[in-house]
């Protein structure tokens, strides 16, 4: 039995690919390249290049393949570029996304874990985030992986189709082989962005806002570790075959650190001295988004291994030096 990963040559696929590859099971990649790289493919992974709107495609991987479940990160995933460009994201997420959950009833396969995200809360009613918590995206894009939330609880009650969304709070870091990592253009995340400066690309890293309620002014985020986002899925997937319930999970640290906070860590880490300079808010932030994340340890058995800040960017660092352009 097989597992499908979709959008598994990005990010946090390429790593959650090379978590299941090391857990010992056999993977099939779907991704279209509009975003990844093939490069961050797993070598043992078999790789389809196919868009998840190509329902015909979709069958014959399914037929073909013998897929046990699905783990769906195939996505657009920039914020700002949501406001802008609403129906791309509609488009790819929701879409793409109604197209392969269509495909999964029509051939029978039962289980999948999906990518979602914080910003599907948009501003916190309180922290630590619950997942019982209001959802209120102040965004496009949260407000597509919160449509997918609801298509697969709807679908799930009409079908057998069980799944599992995990709202990740801020990804970063990379595996410690320091063979793959954060590869985006452009890159709008705070720690990769603080890193070009040491890596000579920037001169100085730009703080969104330090009139924030906050200790230092500065906005708060949970960071967690892409190699812990990829355990929880492999735990989401496991959970569901043994016949868990269909759910929501947050992941996170439970820790939150503010962006003066982040910036001096990179100091310690990178032995750079980074300039600052303050600049006015980002539209959209929020002040603070730190996580619960208690029910995914104690429902999943999740627990991060990367729970220290100064570790999580030096696994980004030693990514970002062998590879200074990415891929
Ligand atoms: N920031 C800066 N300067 C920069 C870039 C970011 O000060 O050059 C600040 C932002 O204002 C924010 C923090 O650093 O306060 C983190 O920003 P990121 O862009 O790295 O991450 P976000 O918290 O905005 O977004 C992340 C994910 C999104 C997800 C969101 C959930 O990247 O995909 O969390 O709220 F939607």
């Amino acid at each position: 039995m097989k597992i499908l990963v979709t959008g598994g040559a990005g990010y946090i696929g390429s790593h959650a690919v090379r978590a299941l590859i090391e857990a010992g099971r056999e993977v099939v990649v779907l991704d279209d390249l509009s975003t990844g790289f093939r490069e961050a493919v797993h070598p043992d992974a078999k790789f389809y290049n196919m868009d998840i709107h190509d329902g015909e495609a979709l069958d014959k991987l399914f037929r073909a393949e013998d897929i046990a479940g699905v783990i769906h990160f195939a996505a657009f995933s920039q914020v700002g570029e949501s406001m802008k460009k609403p129906l791309k994201y509609y488009d790819n997420n929701l879409s793409g996304t109604l197209s392969l959950i269509k495909a999964m009833v029509r051939n029978g396969v039962k289980y999948i874990v999906f990518s979602s995200t914080a910003a599907t809360y948009g501003e916190p009613e309180r922290v630590p985030i619950l997942e019982s918590d209001r959802t209120q995206p102040t965004n496009c894009y949260g407000e597509t992986k919160l449509a997918i939330e609801k298509m697969m609880k709807w679908t799930g009650g009409a079908h057998d189709l069980h799944y599992v969304a995990l709202r990740y709070f801020n990804a970063c870091g990379a595996h410690p082989s320091g063979e793959i990592g954060e590869a985006h253009d452009p890159e709008t995340h705070l720690i990769p962005l603080i890193l070009q400066v040491p890596l000579g690309k920037r001169e100085a890293i730009s703080v969104f806002g330090d009139d924030y309620p906050t200790k230092d002014g500065t906005c708060i985020r949970d960071y967690i570790h892409v190699c812990d986002l990829s355990d929880a899925h492999i735990l989401a997937l496991d959970y569901l075959m043994d016949g868990g319930g269909s759910d929501v999970f947050n992941l996170g640290n439970g820790e939150g650190f503010t962006v003066k906070e982040v910036i001096e860590t990179a100091r310690r880490v990178t032995g750079h001295p980074i300039p600052a300079e303050m600049c006015p808010r980002r539209a959209g932030d929020p002040a603070q988004l730190v996580a619960s994340s208690e029910k995914a340890r104690s429902i999943l058995g999740w627990k991060p291994r990367y729970n220290d800040l100064e570790t999580i960017i030096q696994t980004a660092w030693d990514w970002h030096r062998n590879h200074p352009n990415g891929y």
